[in-house]
């Protein structure tokens, strides 16, 4: 009989291609769940579809990850992000699953002038952060964290997406585009995150790992480069500081949350390649999905 993996959210942005990354894998049985299929907020649910799956792993990336709907409601996010991750824990001890936790730079103050690496103090300054941190404090010391930041991939509204969408109904216009530049981080493309992620859980590698696509940006840079990939006019974005956002966002993000991918190079696996490759390729694949 084939191993099973269970993957929660697996109707996101990530837990979509981490799915279509495992299904290919021989001996392996995917099976994908997400708010449909249970709540993970209710624990007995969680541990009757759990016990009934008897995964050998739960690679769990489901969350509530919309940042400002968590600063306004602080009680869903903690049922979420941090006592649903603690009900997929007690099921996974109960099968004897190796878990696996998509976590976030977020956990982290930004207030270091350097990359952060796993070994750094966390400081959440959002509730996002503080509840994603709630659930890396759920998992056994033998399971695997990854932190990842800034998604963007094929599948559901991110950054790459919105960008050229605003470029486009701004191109010809008069209209600049403000983009903050005093948040620096590293854009990550899901589909390369994802075998990494799998690659992490499967082989049971425990402790935290960073794991992002390489090259520090901004938010600017980021939609900057965007625009230039998709072939419009760069002049379109302009920078402007966190401070002068306008209405201003109700959850504070890290000024600095780049990622040193360090326990990643200590393990010996090679780090993600530069997110404009990424973000290029995506982009190609969305103007040919519109032709
Ligand atoms: N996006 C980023 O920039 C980013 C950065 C760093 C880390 N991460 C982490 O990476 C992971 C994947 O992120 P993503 O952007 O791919 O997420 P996403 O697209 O927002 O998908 C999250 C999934 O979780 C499911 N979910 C939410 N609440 C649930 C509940 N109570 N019970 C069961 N399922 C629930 C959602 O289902 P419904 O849609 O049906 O609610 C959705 O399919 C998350 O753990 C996130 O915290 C994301």
């Amino acid at each position: 009989m084939a191993d099973r993996v269970l993957v929660t959210g697996a109707a996101g942005m990530l837990g979509r291609d981490l799915v279509a990354h495992l299904e290919g894998r021989p001996g392996l049985e995917v099976i994908g769940v997400d708010s449909h299929d249970f709540d993970i907020t209710q624990r007995e649910l969680v541990l009757e579809a759990v016990t009934g799956i008897a995964p050998r792993w739960i690679i769990h990336g489901a969350a509530m990850t919309a940042v400002e709907a968590c600063e306004s409601d602080p009680e869903r996010a903690f049922a979420v992000n941090a006592f649903g991750t603690r009900n997929l824990a007690e099921a996974a001890r109960r099968v004897g699953a190796h878990m696996a936790y998509v976590s976030t730079d977020y956990v982290f103050d930004g207030k270091l002038k350097r990359p952060y690496t796993e070994w750094d103090a966390v400081g959440p300054r959002s509730v996002y952060g503080l509840s994603k941190l709630g659930g890396e404090r759920a998992l056994d010391p033998e399971w695997t964290i990854v932190r990842t930041a800034w998604l963007f991939g094929q599948h559901g509204p991110n950054m790459v997406r919105t960008v050229l969408r605003l470029a486009r109904e701004a191109d010809g216009s008069r209209r600049r585009l403000p983009f903050v530049d005093d948040q620096h981080g590293c854009p990550t493309a899901s589909p390369d995150l994802a075998p990494v992620l799998a690659d992490l859980a499967l082989s049971r590698m425990p402790g935290v790992f960073h794991v992002t696509n390489q090259s520090p940006t901004t938010w600017f840079g980021l939609a900057r480069a965007v625009v230039e990939l998709a072939g419009l006019d760069p002049g379109l974005v302009e920078p402007i500081s966190t401070a002068q956002l306008d209405p201003p966002l109700l959850a504070p993000r890290p000024a600095n949350s780049v990622l040193d991918n360090l326990a990643l190079r200590l393990s010996g696996r090679p780090l993600l390649a530069d997110w404009h490759e990424a973000a290029a390729r995506l982009i190609d694949l969305i103007l040919k999905e519109e032709t």
